[in-house]
This record gives C-alpha cells, sequence and structure tokens, in this order.
C-alpha cells in the first residue's frame, strides 16, 4: 500500500509513541534497535496505526534518555545506522504509515562538542551558543522545572567560572537562540533527517528557547518567530511533514503554537490530559467540557494531539492546587509514585487495571477531538516499576509473549537495558502481545476493534465539530461529533454506579442510534427526551442514522 498523499494526513492518523530501545531487540544486545521496530511494523499496521512518533535516537550519554543529544548527525550505534534508520522509514510508508521523531532543540548534552568546545574559554567562536552569566540572579523567579533535583536554572562552570542556563537537568545546557549560528544550525539537523524522508518533528521543550528578563522566560514573542521560520522551512523544502509542539502550557499559551496556521500543525493537548484523570476521580463531566472549550476553536488545519499517557511523568504542572490534590489522592497514593510535579505511572495501573476504565478512557482518546496518540505497550495493558529511578518505571521492554525477555530480547535478562515487568497483575506472562491476541476478549482485540471503527468513522472524529448537550446528569458527559449533516452522539458514565440520562435529542427526530461498535439499533428519535441507561464506566458511540431498516432490526 502507496502512502496516501493527503496534505491533512495527521488529522486522520493514530499515532504511536515509542522508544527504539524498548520496543525490539533484534541481536540479542538486551536494547532494542531500528532492524528490530522495523519488524514490528506489521504489528503497529494490524493495530490500526497510521503515525510512529520516535524518541530521541541521536548519540547522547543517555542521561536523559536520549534528550541529551551529543551528536544531532549521528544514531546511538546500540540502537542501529543510519541505513537502519532509513529502512524503517521506507518499510513504514511501505504499509501507509508516516514517521515522525523527536527534536530536541532547546538544550544539548554537556558532552556535545558544540558545549565542549564554548568550554575551552570565553572567546571560543561556540561561547556564545550558550547561555552565560557572571551570577545566578539573573532571569530570578523562571520556574524549576525538575524540581526533584534541580534548585536552579543555573549551574557553575569552574574552569571558564561562570554560570550557564538550563531548564532542565545541569548537564543538559540551554542553546543560545539570540545567536544566529545557532539558529541555522538547528535548521540544518531538521533538513538533514527530513531529507531522508522523516515524516516531521515532534519538537521538545517548545516554550524555552529565549530568555527575556523580567519574564517567565516561557512563550516569548521571539520563540514564536523561530518556529515561524521553521514551519516555513518544512513547508516550502518538505511539504507534507509536519511539527507537533511539545508545549506543556495552560490552554491560551498552548493553542498559541497554531499560530495563525503558520507555526506547528500540531501540540499536544496537554491541558486536556490531567482533566481527564480528573473528571474520573470526581465522576463530574464538567473538567473535560471546560476544558475542551477552551482549548477550541483552532485554526481549520491544525489539529490537538490528544494523549492519556506518555513516557514522563503525568504532568500537573498546569492544573490548580486543588486539582493537583485531587490527581494525588486517587492516583498517587505512594510517595515513590510521584515524580517532580507529577505521577508515574502507566495508564492501567494508574486506574487499578480496571477494564471498564480503561476501555472508557480509550473511548475518550478516540473520539474526542483531535489526533490519538497511543503510547507503546497501553494497548496491552503493561504494567510499570515504580521502584526504577527517575520515569525509568514506565519505559521497560514491551512485552512480546510469555517467552524469556517478553519475548523482546534473546540476551541474558541480566543483560537488559531494564527488567521487564513481573509484578503478578502485569507479568509479561500474561500481558503480552501474542497471548493477547489468542484471547478474543484481551484488552489488545478490543483496542483493535476500537482503531478500526475510529478509522471507519475517521471524517466524522478526525475533523468534525463538537457540542456539548445539556442535562441533568453531571456524572455524564454527552457530546455531538458532526460534519456534513452526518452525526455521531457519544455518551460515558464518568462514575463508578450505574446511572441514567434523558437527552433532549429531538432536533434529530426521526433518526436512529446505530451503536457504532457492534451495530446495534436503538429505537428512532422522536419528541419526547431520549432514555439512556448506563452501567458503571460505560460509554456508547451511537451514529444517527436516516431510520431505513424494519423495527426487529
Ligand atoms: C521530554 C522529557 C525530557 C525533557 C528534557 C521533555 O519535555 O519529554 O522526557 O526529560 O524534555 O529534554
Amino acid at each position: 500500500m502507496p502512502l496516501d498523499d493527503s496534505k491533512l494526513w495527521y488529522r486522520d492518523a493514530i499515532f504511536y509513541e515509542v522508544p527504539i530501545k524498548s520496543f525490539y531487540d533484534s541481536n540479542g544486545d538486551g536494547i532494542g534497535d531500528f532492524a528490530g521496530m522495523t519488524k514490528k511494523l506489521d504489528y503497529l499496521k494490524d493495530l490500526g496505526i497510521n503515525g510512529i512518533w520516535l524518541l530521541p535516537f541521536y548519540k547522547s550519554p543517555l542521561k536523559d534518555d536520549g534528550y541529551d543529544i551529543s551528536d544531532y548527525y549521528s544514531i546511538l550505534p546500540e540502537y542501529g545506522t543510519i541505513e537502519d534508520f532509513k529502512i524503517l522509514i521506507t518499510e513504514a510508508h511501505a504499509r501507509n504509515i508516516r514517521v515522525i521523531a523527536d527534536l530536541v532543540l532547546n538544550h544539548v548534552s554537556d558532552q556535545n562538542s558544540w558545549f565542549r568546545e564554548a568550554l575551552k574559554g570565553k572567546d571560543n567562536p561556540k561561547r556564545d551558543w550558550f547561555v552565560w552569566s557572571d551570577d545566578d540572579a539573573k532571569y530570578s523567579g523562571v520556574r524549576v522545572i525538575f524540581s526533584d533535583t534541580e534548585m536552579s536554572n543555573w549551574a557553575w562552570e569552574p574552569k571558564t567560572k561562570q554560570y550557564y542556563w538550563h531548564r532542565f537537568y545541569s548537564h543538559q545546557p540551554d542553546l543560545n537562540y539570540d545567536n544566529p549560528e545557532v539558529r541555522e544550525e538547528i535548521k540544518n539537523v531538521v533538513r538533514f533527517w527530513l531529507d531522508m524522508g522523516l515524516d516531521g518533528f515532534r519538537c521538545d521543550a517548545v516554550p524555552y528557547l529565549f530568555e527575556r528578563e523580567g519574564t517567565s522566560c516561557e512563550n516569548l514573542p521571539e520563540t514564536h518567530e523561530y518556529f515561524k521560520e521553521l514551519r516555513k522551512l518544512v513547508d516550502t523544502e518538505f511539504p507534507g511533514t509536519i511539527l507537533l509542539a511539545e508545549a506543556n502550557q495552560w490552554p491560551t499559551d498552548a493553542k498559541a503554537y497554531f499560530g495563525n496556521e503558520d507555526e506547528f500543525h500540531m501540540a499536544f493537548n496537554f491541558p486536556l490530559m490531567p482533566r481527564i484523570f480528573i473528571a474520573l476521580a470526581t465522576e463530574s463531566a464538567a473538567p473535560i467540557v471546560n476544558i475542551i472549550n477552551q482549548t477550541l476553536p483552532i485554526p481549520p488545519t491544525c489539529d490537538w494531539g490528544i494523549f492519556l499517557r506518555n513516557h514522563d511523568e503525568l504532568t500537573l504542572e498546569m492544573v490548580t492546587d486543588e486539582e493537583r490534590d485531587i490527581m494525588y489522592n486517587e492516583y498517587a497514593k505512594l510517595p515513590k509514585m510521584r515524580l517532580n510535579l507529577g505521577i508515574r505511572r502507566r495508564l492501567a495501573p494508574l486506574v487499578d487495571n480496571d477494564r471498564p476504565t480503561i476501555e472508557l478512557l480509550y473511548a475518550l482518546l478516540l473520539s474526542l477531538p483531535g489526533t490519538p496518540i497511543f503510547y507503546y505497550g497501553d494497548e496491552l495493558g503493561m504494567g510499570d516499576n515504580i521502584y526504577l529511578g527517575d520515569r525509568n518505571g514506565v519505559r521497560t521492554p514491551m512485552q512480546w509473549s510469555f517467552d524469556r525477555n517478553a519475548g523482546f530480547s534473546t540476551a541474558d535478562t541480566e543483560q537488559l537495558y531494564s527488567p521487564p515487568i513481573t509484578n503478578p497483575n502485569y507479568h509479561y506472562e500474561t500481558v503480552n502481545v501474542e497471548s493477547e491476541l489468542r484471547l478474543p476478549t484481551s484488552l489488545l482485540n478490543w483496542v483493535k476493534k476500537m482503531t478500526r471503527v475510529r478509522s471507519k468513522f475517521s471524517d466524522i472524529l478526525g475533523h468534525g465539530d463538537v457540542e456539548f448537550l445539556q442535562h441533568k446528569n453531571r456524572r455524564i458527559l454527552a457530546y455531538i461529533r458532526t460534519i456534513d449533516g452526518r452525526n455521531m452522539l457519544c455518551i460515558f458514565n464518568l462514575s463508578r454506579r450505574p446511572t441514567y440520562v434523558e437527552l433532549d435529542l429531538s432536533r434529530f427526530k426521526g433518526l436512529r442510534p446505530v451503536e457504532a461498535i457492534t451495530d446495534a439499533k436503538f429505537p428512532a428519535i422522536g419528541d419526547l427526551p431520549y432514555f439512556f441507561t448506563m452501567p458503571p464506566r460505560s460509554f456508547f458511540w451511537l451514529s444517527l442514522t436516516e431510520n431505513d431498516f424494519k423495527e426487529d432490526d
């Protein structure tokens, strides 16, 4: 199947986020690699995926799992070669799967030759590629993001006796975007990888490129300007490729990254993600309705990337103190489950492995406005390991089978980059691709079914408008997705108890709701309110169709 040439391909896509090291080890060294990823493309195709987001695979000392790049123009040898990378792209495209990669452009590793040069002295030409100061009082008041590890955004460099600026770990010096050479170099990095057929970038840590005294040093106009330049570059030199923004911000600031259709094609809907979990914890639709109303509308060719979990902690930086308390109380009862201002857990353990809740969450992810992004392994209900440091507990080997090392690698288990999950509730002997494919009722088979339904309705769910229905039950979330006069009604019971709701559907009088997954037919809509009873944590996707079938259908 050739690559479809739709310019808005990303709006019809379902993305799959995956670290190369975690997916499949093809050469038995205990670390996943490009060749392994290529071998498993058919699995992703079968899952209904048409976009892959690769986590950083560049040369790196791996002190921040590859978000600390020491050479932007090469691949970490453990992951393979540039040739392997190209094969992955070709093979993915042959299956109509696009591939985007992380572009870490705010900072580099302190092992990067640019920084090593800069350390040689204040006159070194690379000195100004970084942000230096004689004291650590500059830009005071700027928040520290990795608050469990770092006390300040400045680190002392003893040899040249100055501080350098870093928004993340102190081994990740920020680049100085006021320097035109830096701006140009990053454009060259973009060209280098897009030239090899990559379909775009997930741009890391977007808000932090520039620093200005007296500001939060986030979302500055200069930062937006630079991304507009990058957008122009990709549109003219690599049409059809996309930029996706990682901007963990409040709704107005996050939305600003779409610009006037001249900045990012996509941005993660960070405001929505925690509020989905808050809605469940409080058994109330309001957090979701309010945040969707704040994050829409967006320009027509742009799209939110919506997600439930990713490779980081479930961040709680952009929520109120009260909302954060709700989240910690419900989802992070043990101190080890927390990291910085967030919760380092996977999807299934977050909701105590409750299958109806997991299904409800996927049904939200696949029907709310935006492009769904899955995190690898969550389609199996993989568990996590909170006893591994940093965010490593949610980055364990993909579970392929009940064989040694979960079928991920033939290495000795001690040699694996991380132990696989063996907690009895999530053990790889049962939670794995092979076993789940064999069991018709498994989570994996259910998710596969849902991606097929999503793709059947991809015009409505990928491009349609959303309207929330008014009613009297705060536990029920109900919305209509609409495009070209075709409608889908989505209803969710967010509570742990059965409940009911009466919806005024009179404007759809004469149409019959047809349940989208099984084609079960419901009675025609009349003048009276339409009555639904809903089991705990349940949902309906109902396509509203012409009443042209017999009563006993
Ligand atoms: C990435 C993290 C990383 C940080 C610093 C984030 O936004 O998602 O995994 O640690 O950037 O690069």
